[in-house]
């Protein structure tokens, strides 16, 4: 359905500077399936969904890689083209729908709009899609008549899922889409994405610093780490087996029971790199337990260390599935 061909984005400084925020990332998304891009804060995951969108800020450009919808890369058409793609093929949802909206319009101006702007529907027929698309996300008509502010989060994240969503494309981004939210909204939020995506066997990039949420809702994960993938895989092998020592710390780090009951949560130390940082070898070498010297003088491609399941790190290349386990 869609797929990331080595892509790189980078940003200009006012200094002239070029830092590379995402570098060299490739995956595919089959149709019906949901990938999940998991990092911590700053990585690279948001920008990278606004390079799929072809809505980066100015100063932020795409500097190689294709990004295939259904086989045609999406970057060489002209811009009228390419933004008719936006809404009607792939859709994004954002983290703050509340800063997404405009406070000043009713839902039922925004879900209008949406279509204005697409499509060429005699309002009753845009009103007979918005009444389906209500429903569909569970929502009450009355809330049509409200502005963003008089609705709760978890409603206003349903709101933003309807725009996305009512023009049926075929790809949706979700850009961290629960994590505004208190625990209960988040699950019913995440039910209700599995579910129209089920419905519609709709395709997910879903986004989130969370690996727990990503084990839930995705069949695969791709952990990136300062704009590079350094894990790919099914989400039951990462967690059974996990290959880079960044996924494992991700993994440990995961509020269970335990840490609920007072244990101590586990914390990986220091902090990554900060943009414009240059470095050779791998970009986790100052946080890792595992690194040596050839983790420093080069950085390590990613290989396919057990079927379909990928890392780029030496000491995960160098040591067998049993000794990987007790030692990390
Ligand atoms: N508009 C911008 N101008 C300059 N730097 C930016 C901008 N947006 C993001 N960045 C930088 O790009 C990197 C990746 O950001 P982002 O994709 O938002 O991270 P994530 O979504 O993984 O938390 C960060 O280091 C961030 O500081
Ligand atoms: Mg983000």
């Amino acid at each position: 359905m869609l797929e990331i061909k080595n892509l790189s984005v980078c940003l200009k400084s006012k200094a002239n500077k070029t830092y590379t925020l995402v570098k060299n990332l490739s995956y595919k998304l089959e149709a019906g399936q949901t990938v999940a891009i998991v990092g911590e804060s700053g990585c690279g995951k948001t920008i990278h969904a606004l390079a799929i969108m072809g809505l980066l800020p100015p100063n932020i450009k795409i500097s190689q890689g294709e990004i295939l919808l259904e086989n045609k890369n999406i970057l060489l058409l002209p811009p009228k083209e390419r933004r008719k793609i936006n809404g009607k093929d792939i859709a994004l949802v954002f983290q703050d729908a509340l800063t997404s909206l405009n406070p000043v319009m009713t839902i039922r101006e925004h879900l209008l709009e949406v279509f204005a702007d697409r499509t060429k529907l005699y309002l009753d027929e845009a009103e007979e899609e918005i009444s389906k698309i209500l429903q569909q996300v569970e929502l009450p008509e009355r809330v049509l008549d409200s502005y963003p502010h008089q609705l709760s989060g978890g409603q206003r994240q349903r709101i933003m899922i309807a725009l996305a969503l009512i023009l049926n494309p075929k790809v949706l981004i979700a850009d961290e889409p629960t994590t505004a939210l208190d625990e209960d909204t988040q699950k019913q939020i995440l039910a209700l994405i599995k579910k129209l995506q089920k419905k519609r066997k709709m395709s997910v990039i879903f986004i989130t610093h969370d690996l727990m949420l990503a084990k839930e809702i995705a069949d695969k994960i791709c952990v990136l780490y300062s704009g590079i993938k350094l894990e790919e895989g099914a989400s039951n092998d990462i967690f059974a087996n996990p290959l880079h020592p960044y996924t494992y710390c991700l993994i440990r780090s995961i509020i269970t029971e335990e840490t609920v009951k007072g244990k101590p949560l586990f914390e990986i130390q220091g902090m990554p790199a900060k943009n414009g940082t240059r470095f050779y070898g791998c970009p986790f070498q100052n946080r890792c337990k595992k690194t040596t010297k050839v983790c420093i003088k080069f950085q390590p491609s990613l290989e396919e260390l057990r079927p379909k399941h990928f890392a780029a790190c030496f000491w995960a290349k160098s040591v067998n599935s049993q000794r990987r386990q007790n030692e990390l």
